[in-house]
């Protein structure tokens, strides 16, 4: 290379890293923080975070499966922050902005919501990533207008839940008919301690706020008289033996009496398709869905010392009598 090549390859360099420059000086005008892309969820609540050039946006629109969500740029601040609803399964979610009713940029964010109890959304697509929120680096782009520290007192249930510092951006959690009372009171770290269990292992030290895995030893710590009483049962359901009780139940609300994650037929039948159709036959008293009865009217969700863990008479009033969860 002669003095003249070398100053060539000088100068295209600067040149690149000049324009390498104006290329970051032409960085969108509104920059998602939050989601990060291919994001793997279990709940449908989800928080959207968008860092706004005031001068170049007025509104930013993000818009899903479940509808449309604007916000109004106030030109005061440059983070804004929105929970939407996701919807089972894919979720692609459109953040567009605007100035003067006019789209000046689009992007994209792609999302999976899991359920354990839908075959369909049970086995997420590969690209879907578990990504933790609660970290130490995460929190800090958080904490100057958010205090994220565990306020609660163990077993002391919140006068007002506002005052949690958990409320602000998970408060839709506990939005549906039945909710269940450690959340509704928003007593979130009794069961997410951070800690894990043998089914969840791999997470540990992901985030503050894992809960355990197999979920039984953490429901069980509260749940003491029913722990007692099912273990001594001749007859265990094996999703309650091995422990997955949110297999059933959502630990926060659903619209279901119970907190259970869909009507209690579907819930059963998601697992016992055999009993979908069935008409009652010699060899069998089991009516699975015929006569509109409830699976529960005879089989007990959990255990019994009767084989296919029927119930007797006052074992189901029992049940029936219970408060299904805190109705709102
Ligand atoms: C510049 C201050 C500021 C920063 C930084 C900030 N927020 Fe917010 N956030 C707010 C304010 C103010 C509200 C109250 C709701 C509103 O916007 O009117 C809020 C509300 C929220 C909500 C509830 C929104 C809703 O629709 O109910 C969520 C969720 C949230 N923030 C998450 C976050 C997360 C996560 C971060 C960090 C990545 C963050 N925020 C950073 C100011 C901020
Ligand atoms: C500034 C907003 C903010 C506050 C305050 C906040 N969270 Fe979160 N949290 C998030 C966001 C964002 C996520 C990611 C999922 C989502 O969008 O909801 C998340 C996720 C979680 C998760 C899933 C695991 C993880 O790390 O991703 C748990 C559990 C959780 N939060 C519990 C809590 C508890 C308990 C508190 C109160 C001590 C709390 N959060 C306070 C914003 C917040
Ligand atoms: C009774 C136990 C229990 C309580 C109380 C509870 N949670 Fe959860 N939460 C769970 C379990 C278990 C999961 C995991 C979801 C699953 O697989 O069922 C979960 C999941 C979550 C997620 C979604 C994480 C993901 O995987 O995307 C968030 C966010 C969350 N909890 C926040 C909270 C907040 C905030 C509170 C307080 C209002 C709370 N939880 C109270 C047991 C609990
Ligand atoms: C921090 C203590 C605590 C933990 C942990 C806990 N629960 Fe509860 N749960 C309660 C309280 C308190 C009630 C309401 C009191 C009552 O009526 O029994 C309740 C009520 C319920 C109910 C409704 C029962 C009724 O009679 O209305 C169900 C179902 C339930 N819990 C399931 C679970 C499951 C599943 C888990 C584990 C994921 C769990 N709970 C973990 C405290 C807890
Ligand atoms: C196979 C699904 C399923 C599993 C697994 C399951 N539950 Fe339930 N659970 C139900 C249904 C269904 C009801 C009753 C709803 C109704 O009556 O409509 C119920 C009711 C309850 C109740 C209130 C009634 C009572 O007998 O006290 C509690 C408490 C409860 N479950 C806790 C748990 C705990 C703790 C676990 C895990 C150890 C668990 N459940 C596992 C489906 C399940
Ligand atoms: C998560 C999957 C799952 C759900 C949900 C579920 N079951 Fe089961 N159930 C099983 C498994 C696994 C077994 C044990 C294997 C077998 O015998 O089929 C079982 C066994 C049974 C048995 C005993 C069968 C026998 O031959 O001994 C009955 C009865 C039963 N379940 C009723 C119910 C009812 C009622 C519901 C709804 C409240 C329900 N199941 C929900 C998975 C599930
Ligand atoms: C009117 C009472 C009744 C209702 C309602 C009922 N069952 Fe049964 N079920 C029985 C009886 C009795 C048995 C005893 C074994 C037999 O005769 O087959 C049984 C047996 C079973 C078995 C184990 C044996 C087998 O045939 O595989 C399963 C699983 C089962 N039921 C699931 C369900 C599901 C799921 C529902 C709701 C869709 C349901 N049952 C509704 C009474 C009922």
């Amino acid at each position: 290379m002669n003095m003249l090549q070398r100053l060539l390859a000088v100068l295209v360099l600067l040149l690149a890293v000049a324009q390498g420059a104006s290329v970051t000086e032409n960085k969108p005008p509104t920059v998602i923080v939050l989601p990060q892309e291919n994001t793997l969820v279990h709940e449908l609540p989800l928080s959207v975070v968008v860092k706004v050039d005031s001068n170049a946006v007025d509104a930013v629109k993000i818009l899903n499966a479940s509808g449309e969500k604007t916000i109004d740029i106030n030109g005061s601040k440059a983070i804004y922050c929105k929970t939407i609803a996701l919807v089972l399964g894919d979720n692609t979610l459109h953040i567009r902005s605007y100035k003067k009713g006019q789209l000046i940029d689009e992007q994209k964010r792609h999302l999976y919501v899991t359920s354990p109890l839908y075959s369909q959304y049970k086995y997420p697509p590969t690209q879907y990533k578990r990504q933790f929120f609660h970290t130490d680096r995460n929190e800090s782009l958080c904490r100057s207008c958010h205090d994220m520290s565990v306020n609660e007192k163990q077993g002391i249930a919140f006068i007002d839940v506002k005052e949690s510092n958990c409320y602000a951006c998970h408060h839709q959690l506990t939005n549906e008919k039945y909710a269940h009372a450690p959340s509704v009171n928003w007593l979130c770290t009794s069961c997410h301690n951070g800690k894990v269990g043998s089914d969840n292992a791999w997470q540990k030290g992901r985030s503050k706020f894992l809960v355990s895995k197999p979920v039984n030893s953490l429901c069980f710590s509260c749940h003491k008289k029913n722990a007692k009483l099912w273990k001594s049962y001749r007859f265990r359901h094996e999703p309650l033996d091995s422990g997955r009780c949110n297999k059933c139940h959502n630990s926060h609300s659903t619209p279901y009496k119970m907190f259970v994650r869909k009507p209690v037929n579907s819930i059963c039948l998601g697992c016992h398709k055999d009993k979908r159709m069935r008409v009652k036959q010699r060899d069998s008293d089991c009516e699975g869905t015929i006569k509109g009865k409830e699976c529960v009217a005879c089989h007990s969700p959990h255990a019994s010392n009767k084989q296919f863990f029927l119930m007797d008479e006052e074992e189901r009033k029992k049940l029936e009598s219970k408060q299904h969860g805190r109705e709102r």
